[in-house]
């Protein structure tokens, strides 16, 4: 592992390879490392404090494995514990590493697919509450009016393989409601969860016609692709053989099993134990 440096990809457990993949696909020549801390996921309902000692822990495990750019895939990690990594810790840590999220690249970009001026976001409580998608979207389009809408229920759907399921139809329905009595005219619906890809059929079933439905996935490779273009201190230290690593903090039968799905293509991982690992 030392002789190479491999792009880093985290994600709270195997929801991140919807991410993974569209990175794959854009830029296969990189060599890729991905973690999945599925022993302590979903991260969806922690606290501020817990996701960010978790997340923390993981970089310095990608760093220590070589990792000179890490991505957080999972959406809550990157609303409630990518900014303090950047600013408090990657200075004493690794200055010349860098961490990047999910939400900026897509807060960049959200407001050119809407016409009405209102964007709809679906996440998890935690990204929700953060608060994150409203303020980095107004960086870039302060006059979009952003409607927010918790789905806790949609990871557990996927990870229990009930994404075509009546129970299925029940809460992308109520949820699909809720967020549009809240905003009418909303022209544009962000899935800003990694998991809710897999719910794309359903949720497509109950959009208003000429709703916009965009996934982070090929967003987050499009942006990556551009930002190792301008850093080329980073792009030059990125080992590329086109190889993928996979490791899970639970078991790595499990992880594999789920994996499937999400990556699209069998996928073996490792177990890590992470309290071994990381000091
Ligand atoms: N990866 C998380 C996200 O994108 C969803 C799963 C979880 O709650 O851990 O927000």
């Amino acid at each position: 592992m030392s002789t190479r440096n491999p792009i880093g990809v985290f994600d709270s457990g195997y929801g991140g390879l919807t991410v993974l993949k569209e990175i794959v696909r854009k830029l296969p020549q990189y060599d890729y490392l991905y973690l999945g801390d599925s022993a302590r996921s979903p991260y969806g309902n922690r606290s501020f404090d817990t996701v960010y000692h978790y997340t923390l822990q993981c970089v310095k495990w990608f760093f220590d494995q070589g990792c000179s750019l890490v991505i957080l895939a999972c959406n809550t990690a990157s609303a409630k514990a990518l900014r303090t990594i950047q600013q408090n810790d990657l200075p004493g840590l690794a200055p010349g590493n860098r961490v990047l999220g999910v939400i900026r690249p897509t807060a960049e970009i959200i407001g050119t697919f809407s016409e009405t001026g209102k964007v709809g976001v679906l996440a998890t409580n935690g990204t929700v509450a953060s608060g994150s998608y409203p303020l980095e979207i107004a960086k870039f389009f302060p006059e979009l009016q952003v409607v927010q809408e918790a789905c806790p229920m949609w990871v557990p759907l996927v990870e229990n393989n009930e994404q075509h399921s009546k129970g299925a139809d029940y809460f992308v329905k109520k949820n699909l409601e809720n967020i549009f009595e809240k905003g009418e005219d909303i022209d544009v619906i962000l899935l800003a969860c990694t998991h809710y890809p897999l719910l794309r059929e359903k949720i497509e079933e109950y959009l208003p016609v000429g709703v916009k439905l965009l996934s982070q996935g090929e967003i987050v490779a499009g942006s990556l692709a551009d930002y190792l273009q301008r850093h080329p201190e980073i792009e030059n230290r990125c080992s590329k053989g086109g190889r993928r690593s996979f490791y899970t903090t639970d078991s790595a039968e499990d992880f594999d099993n789920h994996a499937t799905v999400f990556f699209g293509e069998k996928v073996r991982s490792e177990h890590l134990d992470l309290d071994v690992a990381v000091k």
